[in-house]
């Protein structure tokens, strides 16, 4: 039987086969933009059942209607060849089920097999790629970190495991780990955009904004033959850091130039540009007419519910947009999502996504008290959505806005005295603690804030090279 390049055996596989599934390995790991070329290839299959399995998890990452649709034809392609020739072996017979799982909405079931998957057959790098992403989307740390740990035993001669390993360190708050990893996998090879993005999220997370610029300014130029969600989301990350270093003007520019407008009609792109635009009015920048370009995109989307992190950031694109019936559409809609989930997911949906879409509709009219109301419910709930630790913080920071908005001045000093002691280098937040001071009649608080954010302010001023990094 036929080996590919990681030494697994494929079964009814040809030379052209095994070439296009390694070409397959090498290019989803690096989040290359060449991902086409194999789908053309899968398409002309006719023997190996491999080949569409893959195609079906590729379509099935979309989160559209369509992807969808072709999923479900490159499955039963599979299923059809799989029945033929040599006898499919175990581990592809645990793809297809991994992937009718993933079809048919049981993603508990998916990531149950990839994670076994991991543990039977670690070579298979992107069985382990798609188990993580299964594991992300069910805000399931845990998992992502368990299959990462497996990965990186077993395949210490690939590059690209150090930083599947790393951002599962990073979701499991294990930093200084995350960091280590990322940078190892760039002693190797520099040009690893997963690499770069683990590094984002550890600096991030302790608050190291010009560093963070430093770094993945110094990282840009291999990003231009990255796919449009790893390119549009590392540049997210680096609006991130710009925007807690008071440089919103940049920030902003980023999103016109690099987060927005490289594949309007994906998901990724499109919460990237919901999420950075939505930051940026937190910080109190008019982002002018934006949000109608996106809101053109986001309609479609209204009834598909892949998940409850993508479902949240396009009802609140839409609510910004002022798409008043899209809104009560998409709320209906997703009420009865709710009613309907399964036990794995009723958390996710139930007790987080139909709360939080109510008060994201609501904090987007200025129902600022019902938001607070509403969004506090939903909290508690949030990690099962999916998503990362860094993108799920726009739900608490919106949440924090509509408390201080209306006057729940304890509850939003409480959020904001965590926030300053995680990450005490955000002038923003030091400046929102001084006004919280003192409207509570805290004077002395409030000026030690106060001149704390300046201090900060000035410190990035110098280091800012007048708004530039050095
Ligand atoms: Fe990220």
């Amino acid at each position: 039987m036929a080996r590919d390049g990681q030494g697994l055996e494929v079964s009814n596989a040809n030379a052209a086969a095994i070439a296009a599934l390694d070409f397959l390995t090498a290019e989803w790991l690096a989040f290359g933009n060449r991902l086409a070329e194999f789908i053309a290839i899968a398409d002309k299959e006719e023997s190996c059942a491999l080949l569409p399995v893959m195609a079906a998890n590729l379509v099935l990452s979309m989160n559209s209607a369509e992807g969808q649709e072709a999923a479900r034809r490159y499955l039963a392609r599979a299923q059809a060849l799989a029945k033929g020739g040599e006898e499919a072996n175990d581990r592809e017979s645990a793809w297809l089920a991994a992937t009718a799982a993933w079809l048919a909405g049981e993603t508990d079931r998916s990531l149950a097999i990839h994670e076994a998957m991991a543990a039977d057959w670690p070579r298979d790098l992107l069985a382990g790629k798609l188990g993580q992403l299964h594991a992300f989307n069910r805000g399931d740390s845990e998992a992502l970190l368990r299959i990462g740990e497996r990965l990186f035993a077993a395949n210490q001669d690939n590059r690209y495991v150090h930083a599947m390993y790393a951002f599962g360190l990073e979701e499991c708050n294990r930093i200084d780990e995350a960091e280590a990893a990322a940078r190892q996998a760039l002693a190797i090879d520099r040009r690893d955009p997963w690499a770069h993005h683990a590094i984002a999220h550890c600096l991030e997370a302790r608050g190291k904004m010009l560093e963070g610029v430093a770094f993945l300014q110094s990282m840009t130029d291999t990003w231009e033959s990255c796919n449009s969600f790893m390119y549009t989301h590392n540049w997210w990350h680096l609006a991130l850091f710009l925007i807690d270093l008071d440089r919103t003007d940049e920030a902003l520019g980023l999103y016109d130039r690099r987060v927005w407008g490289v594949w309007k009609e994906f998901c990724e792109d499109q919460i990237n540009a919901v999420s950075l635009l939505a930051r940026l009015e937190l910080r109190g920048v008019d982002v002018g007419e934006r949000w109608a370009d996106v809101a053109l995109y986001l309609k479609p989307r209204l009834h598909e519910h892949f998940s409850p992190f993508l479902d949240l950031q396009y009802l609140y694109g839409l609510a910004r947009a002022g798409e008043h019936s899209a809104v009560t559409e998409m709320l209906a809609s997703l009420e009865e999502r709710a009613e309907n989930a399964r036990a794995f997911e009723r958390e996710a949906w139930a007790d987080c996504a139909v709360p939080a879409a109510h008060g994201l509709a609501a904090y987007a009219k200025g129902d600022f008290a019902e938001a607070a109301r509403l969004l506090g419910q939903a909290m508690p709930h949030l990690q099962p959505i999916g998503g990362s630790i860094a993108q799920r913080a726009l739900f608490g920071a919106i949440h924090l806005d509509a408390l201080m908005k209306s006057g729940w001045n304890d509850a939003a000093l409480a959020i904001l005295q965590a926030d300053d002691r995680e990450r005490p280098t955000v002038p923003w937040t030091k400046r929102s603690l001084g006004d919280l001071y003192r409207r509570v009649g805290r004077t002395e608080q409030a000026l030690a804030a106060e001149y704390q954010a300046e201090q900060l302010a000035r410190h990035y001023g110098q280091h800012g090279n007048g708004g530039k990094p050095t």
